[in-house]
């Protein structure tokens, strides 16, 4: 029986291990087992706003009968607000649980814990790091519009600088379903970072810039839209608002939709502000709740395959 580790980075995975968290979270939709994690506990640790990662997180641990404590704005309700740092916090907090759930302000935070941890880290979202547990169930997602993850395009939309999920997802797709074609759309400010262009280019996954998806709607197979990023232009509101009218040609619409494939399939990881607009939400293409949904079956997957083996 083999164990899972923690979960740090969307680069750490091999494709076998891919398909099994696949085929345990489907699993995991289709028949759950209860009890699975009975006596074990899981602490959700959060220096950022969360409602999905958290909760769905603290549901799946809860519907394999493990336990949950926790809290969800430890900037302020944790001894960070007296000024512990997240090195003793995670010593401390790792000796009371099975497992920590980390969402931290700054990139790098989960990696920082898993030295100071004795149970597995889950990276929640470091700053504008990686959330590989999103870009898992981005996947997960995917999967089950197509029934495969190759020769697709795919539109990645938005803040893909300050975006953690797209860049998870660019690093799974490289590595493991380079057959596929990525279109990075966003306004001038906030393009995709070199970084993660360089390593596209390592694994031969083909893409292209775009200021708008104007004339490719028709090719894309899924549309991937972000929201811009407000928490990181603190001090800089002006340019928030400035990115946030340049992002308007690129919101999807109505219209949009009349433009798009009948099997297309648009995704976000949610919250959403603008950049989908709500009446978009009952076309059968539109499958960012679902999204959310699967979010469930994926980490009851990885707590499963932590805490209790495949
Ligand atoms: N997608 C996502 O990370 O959502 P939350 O910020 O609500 O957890």
């Amino acid at each position: 029986m083999k164990k899972l580790g923690s979960v740090i980075e969307a680069q750490q995975f091999d494709k076998e291990t891919l398909e099994k968290i696949f085929s345990t979270a489907n699993q995991m939709e289709k028949s759950p087992p209860s009890g699975l994690l009975k006596g074990k506990i899981m602490t959700s640790l959060f220096y950022e706003p969360s409602t999905r990662t958290r909760l769905s997180f603290e549901s799946a641990m809860q519907r394999l009968g493990g336990e949950v404590i926790g809290t969800e704005n430890a900037r302020e309700f944790s001894s960070k607000a007296k000024g512990e740092s997240l090195e003793d916090s995670i010593r401390v907090v790792s000796s009371y649980c099975d497992i920590i759930v980390l969402r931290y302000y700054k990139e790098g935070g989960a990696e920082r814990a898993k030295k100071f941890s004795s149970v597995p880290i889950i990276n929640a979202g470091d700053g504008i790091g990686q959330h590989p547990t999103q870009a898992l169930l981005d996947l997960y997602t995917i999967k089950k519009c197509f029934s495969r993850i190759k020769k697709l395009k795919i539109a990645l939309i938005g803040d893909l600088m300050n975006g953690r999920t797209v860049r998870s997802l660019c690093y799974f797709l490289a590595k493991h379903y380079p057959d596929n074609h990525i279109y990075f759309i966003s306004p001038e400010q906030t393009r995709m970072k070199d970084d993660i262009k360089s390593y596209l280019d390592k694994h031969n996954l083909k893409w292209e810039e775009r200021k708008n998806f104007n004339s490719i709607i028709s090719d894309i197979d899924i549309f991937y839209q972000t929201r811009v990023q407000k928490e990181r232009f603190e001090g800089n509101i002006e340019v928030y608002k400035e990115i946030m009218k340049s992002s308007e040609g690129i919101y999807i619409t109505r219209d949009t939709l009349k433009k798009m494939k009948s099997k297309a399939c648009i995704l976000h990881p949610l919250p959403r502000v603008s950049e989908i607009k709500y009446d978009v939400d009952g076309d059968k293409r539109a499958k960012y709740f679902d999204q959310a949904k699967n979010g469930v079956y994926v980490r009851m997957a990885l707590l499963k395959m932590i805490l209790a083996g495949y």
